[in-house]
């Protein structure tokens, strides 16, 4: 029997990643023999450690923190998407052996506030938190949906203006400082930032949030996250963690991958969001 085509996903940390769940859930739906591991590594050896995956006949990697701009420069030809985000999350190599690093954060942000959350987006007031790889990856398929405005406020202001000016073509976006996003609330508040990692939440002022505001945390974990305790105590309309664009992502590397569209509805109702 031949062995399995192998997947798997890179980051550091990365054992609290649910991607082999889910990909094994779209391997048994679609009935495609894969197997799909975790790989730990550091910065300095991901450059020598995804070559030998891929030179030992290695078929497709995820990428997560902190590697996704690392993959961008591993890799021998970007997608358009990649290549205006800077940031690779999945890396298939083809059958001439060329590594292609694309992009899937998007798409999964936008299926999962568009088809599971049902917001429009067009002519809403976005306000995005951070301003590293994680926005990097969304920002023009936010864009392509036709915000009035779309605002990317950072800890660090010079990151979010730099951010911002490379998306300037797109559509109506600037940076700021979180102090410099204004008075006015937003439609939707996304928080793109690192900061739930160690327990807080970014240093933005309450009014961002009305009645009428969705908020996003890209993390995701099972227990509310401190960005969604936080927008819900501002009075927000509603506060969903980052699973679904965790699994839409998921399913945009997997139709790359294997040619066939996995369904992410059971997927989302096994892990409890549907
Ligand atoms: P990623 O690829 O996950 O986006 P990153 O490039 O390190 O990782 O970016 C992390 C983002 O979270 C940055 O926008 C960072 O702000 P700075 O640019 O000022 O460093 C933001 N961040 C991290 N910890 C934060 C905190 N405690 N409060 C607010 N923002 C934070």
């Amino acid at each position: 029997m031949n062995a399995p085509d192998q997947y798997g996903v890179v980051g550091h940390p990365i054992n609290h990643s649910w991607s082999p769940f889910i990909h094994g859930m779209f391997a048994k739906q679609t009935q495609q023999f894969l197997v799909y591991r975790l790989y730990d590594i550091g910065p300095e050896d991901f450059r020598a450690q995804v070559l030998e995956f891929f030179t030992r006949g290695g078929r497709g990697l995820n990428v997560t923190v902190p590697h996704k701009e690392a993959a961008a420069d591993l890799a021998n030809e970007l997608t358009d998407r990649a290549d205006r985000a800077g940031a690779v999350n999945t890396l298939t190599v083809t059958s001439e052996h060329t590594l292609v690093g694309d992009n899937t954060d998007g798409h999964g942000l936008v299926t999962d506030l568009q088809q599971n959350l049902g917001l429009a987006v067009t002519n809403d007031r976005i306000l995005i938190l951070g301003a590293g790889g994680a926005t990097r990856g969304v920002v023009a398929p936010l864009l392509a949906l036709g915000p009035t405005e779309l605002v990317i406020a950072n800890r660090t202001p010079e990151r979010a203006v730099n951010l911002a000016s490379l998306f300037s073509d797109l559509g109506n976006v600037h940076g700021c400082g979180f102090e410099d996003v204004g008075d006015e609330p937003f439609d939707i508040v996304i928080n793109a930032t690192a900061a739930g990692l160690t327990g807080s939440v970014p240093n933005v002022d309450g009014t961002v949030i009305a009645s009428h505001t969705v908020c996003y945390d890209m993390s995701y974990s099972k227990a509310a996250t401190p960005f969604v305790s936080w927008a819900l105590e501002q009075g927000c309309a509603r506060a969903h963690k980052g699973w679904g664009m965790l699994v839409e992502q998921a399913a945009e590397a997997f139709t790359l991958w294997r040619g066939v569209r996995p369904e992410t509805e059971p997927v989302l109702t096994a892990l409890g969001i549907k």
